[in-house]
């Protein structure tokens, strides 16, 4: 979420990225609803304030300092290159103008003046040596869905204090311990597969929300995670709406749903505080921090409404984006069958071993010895390029690699088009995790960000998605249903119809669905 966090972000995300994109403009026009309705009676009115705010904008835009703005096209007043953007193929839309103007250019796009950034220099100013004059930008709207208190709205000291605790509840010394829980959560889902044709996005959103659960839950089965799960559902499908808080639409239905969440996890706090232990997951921890025993120190201390904001935010940062990659990861193994059986006789060599010895469930050291699975997920998180970019707001006038950015612009470092240089990755549009077996050069790949707002989650979502390829190439095959080409966004990229596929179990023979 954090990022993806944001209707204009999806939107864009969404936009920008690869070659078969589909374009669905309604949904631009959700972001500016000016745009569609009553279009007769405002124009004059609409005129004027279009030519007051160009006045306006304008004036606000000239640099005051010698530097100049970054080079590019600002494009129509307010509407900028909106429709272009939607009009183009996106992915044309960036790399013209990164060719036309360099790697840094000015844009004006969803009612926002952008400066889009796709060097890793440049963007590594943005994230990480320069982070404090760039605050991460989201519409209220995403706030008021996860919650204000969440970690990724905030900069300096508070940020700094939610990071530390949340960091180290996912750094693989924490994590090692609910490998046997993300293995079981495997086990109970691909019985349900076998000789069936399933939704492979719809799946992974499945068992990636499970695992954030026991992530932030701990594996307690306590009464309330159910009812929190139901109205998880709900908070998604809002997510991505209208932010029209009108009875009746998707919208004001996540925001019931949002408060009926934070009287559940109330009620979970005070349980587990009541009982005297403190419990398992992130919400432990948290609990833990905020003791009594702790509370001396003001810096470990949380309220019970910064808590449920945070365990709120990090179940959505991490299930839509595991689950994506896990889909596209599916998708590029099934199109090379080398790489396929490759992946396969590494995962045997693992089981094999785990036979020998007779351990029946995966270790932490397994997890460690699949070095090419590891790159596949790699090479993935590269090609596919989930988060395509962040968004960050100047919060004063910088001056920036020879450019002047005004205070309130919105920046973009792009990663995918980052991702995508044939100077840093030879034959861009091709899988290759080979290419892995080098590092790659400094700054250039940040699949998980870089600097203050990196992900935490990076060891957990590759951690739960070697323990899926384990089982799944080990015991099944699978062929894609349908059409197989095309991309959607569910809010992030994904291969058309979240990829349905036909899951056969490895030893019987696979008979195409013509479908
Ligand atoms: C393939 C899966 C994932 C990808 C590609 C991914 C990517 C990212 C990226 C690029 C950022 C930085 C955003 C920015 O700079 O604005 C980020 C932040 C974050 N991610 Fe992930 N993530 C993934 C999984 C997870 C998981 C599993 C968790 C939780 C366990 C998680 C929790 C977070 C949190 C809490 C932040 C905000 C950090 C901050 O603002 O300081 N992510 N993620």
């Amino acid at each position: 979420m954090y990022v993806c966090i944001t209707n204009i972000c999806t939107r864009l995300q969404a936009s920008y990225t690869h070659k078969t994109a589909h374009i669905q403009s309604s949904s631009l026009f959700t972001m500016h609803p000016f745009l569609v309705y009553g279009a007769s009676i405002v124009v004059p009115f609409a005129t004027l304030w279009l030519l007051s705010l160009l006045g306006f904008s304008l004036l606000k835009w000239y640099p005051p300092k010698e530097k100049p703005l970054p080079p590019g096209s600002m494009g129509w007043p307010y509407i900028g290159e909106t429709f272009r953007l939607y009009t183009e193929n996106p992915n044309s839309f960036f790399s013209n103008r990164q060719k036309r103007y360099g790697d840094i250019f000015k844009t004006y796009i969803l009612g926002c003046p952008c400066v889009m950034i796709s060097s890793p220099e440049a963007a590594k100013v943005v994230l990480v040596s320069q982070a404090h004059l760039f605050k991460p930008a989201y519409p209220q709207s995403k706030e008021k869905i996860i919650g204000p208190k969440a970690i990724f709205f905030h900069q300096g000291n508070y940020h700094f204090r939610l990071k530390k605790l949340i960091q180290a509840s996912f750094l693989p010394s924490a994590i090692k311990g609910s490998i046997s829980e993300i293995e079981q959560i495997v086990l109970n889902l691909l019985p349900s597969w076998e000789d069936c044709t399933i939704n492979t996005l719809h799946e992974m959103k499945k068992f990636a929300f499970d695992v954030a659960m026991v992530a932030v839950f701990g594996d307690a089965r306590e009464i309330e995670v159910e009812g929190i799960k139901k109205l998880y559902k709900c908070l998604g499908k809002g997510y991505n709406s209208m932010p029209l808080d009108i009875p009746g639409t998707p919208f004001y239905k996540a925001m019931k749903a949002r408060k009926m969440l934070n009287e559940t996890l109330t009620k979970l706090i005070e349980r587990r505080r009541e009982s005297g232990t403190h419990g398992g997951g992130l919400l432990g921890v948290f609990l833990e921090s905020s003791s009594a025993s702790n509370k001396a120190h003001d810096d470990h201390t949380f309220s019970d409404c910064q808590i449920a904001d945070n365990i709120i935010g990090v179940i959505f940062a991490a299930h839509d984006t595991t689950a994506s990659l896990l889909t596209w990861i599916i998708k590029y193994l099934h199109d090379d069958d080398d790489l396929l059986d490759a992946v396969t006789r590494e995962q045997e060599g693992i089981l094999g071993r785990r036979i020998l010895q007779g351990t029946c469930s995966l270790t932490w050291d397994d997890t460690r010895n699949m070095p090419l699975t590891s790159r596949v997920i790699q090479e993935t998180l590269r090609l596919a390029s989930i988060l395509s970019f962040t968004f960050r707001e100047a919060v004063q006038d910088v001056e920036f690699e020879g450019y002047f950015i005004p205070k309130g612009w919105k920046v973009l470092p792009l990663f995918r088009s980052i991702h995508h240089r044939a100077n840093f990755f030879p034959q861009p549009e091709k899988f290759n995790p080979s290419r892995f077996e080098m590092p790659p050069r400094p700054n250039s790949y940040m699949p998980f960000g870089n600097g203050v707002h990196s992900c935490p989650g990076s060891e957990l979502a590759k951690l739960e998605i070697l323990v899926v390829l384990h089982h799944l190439t080990t015991s099944f095959r699978w062929e894609i249903v349908g059409e197989e080409d095309g991309i959607q966004y569910g809010p992030f990229p994904v291969p058309k119809h979240g990829l349905p596929i036909r899951v056969i179990p490895r030893n019987k023979k696979m008979i195409t669905n013509p479908i």
